[in-house]
């Protein structure tokens, strides 16, 4: 029996995330292995948690299809950019990699809302506040790498001492939001 939690149309859009997130699982392994190339290995750490992130999230949509009793149709993956010059060049394609996913999770819940579907609009709020962090973390990292300049050493000393706050710019109380 279909039970018709999704329509096609959500589905079809929430297998084109599953691309997308893969894409960016793909994009991040990029750029950690260039960071590991280029003995910075504080970034490079950083950045393969990162890709492990985005796997995560492919495969909570992959799941979510799953559960719902609908088709997981994996689209083409484009190649991620595979040469980079500097850390900040490295970091600028990553905030704005988070802000076009930004863009696409509010575009799945605007269909969400169209088609009066709740059970994915519940689904979704996780990734709003994913976005919300991963967009944030990007945005400081970023501030980080342009203030070293061409000093990528400071950049990783950064993240040696400051990994952790970098997911969250206001001090959280005992339980994070
Ligand atoms: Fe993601
Ligand atoms: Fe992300």
């Amino acid at each position: 029996m279909d039970t018709m939690l999704i329509s096609k149309t959500v589905n079809k859009a929430i297998n084109q995330q599953i691309g997308n997130e893969l894409g960016a699982f793909l994009q991040y392994v990029s750029i950690a292995s260039y960071f590991a190339n280029e003995g910075l290995l504080e970034l490079s750490a950083f950045f393969y948690k990162q890709a492990d992130e985005e796997r995560d999230h492919g495969m909570r949509f992959v799941r979510y299809v799953v559960d719902c009793g609908e088709r997981v149709e994996i689209p083409a993956i484009a190649a991620p950019k595979n040469a980079f010059t500097n850390v900040v060049e490295a970091v600028e394609l990553s905030l704005k990699w988070e802000t076009e996913v930004t863009g696409q999770i509010n575009k799945l819940v605007e269909l969400a809302v169209k088609e009066n579907d709740h059970i994915t609009q519940n689904f979704l709020q996780w990734f709003l506040r994913e976005q919300l962090e991963e967009t944030s973390t990007m945005d400081t990292l970023l501030k980080v790498a342009q203030r070293a300049a061409d000093n990528a050493l400071l950049v990783e000393d950064f993240v040696a001492r400051h990994g952790d706050k970098l997911r969250a710019r206001a001090p959280r109380d005992k339980e994070k939001v």
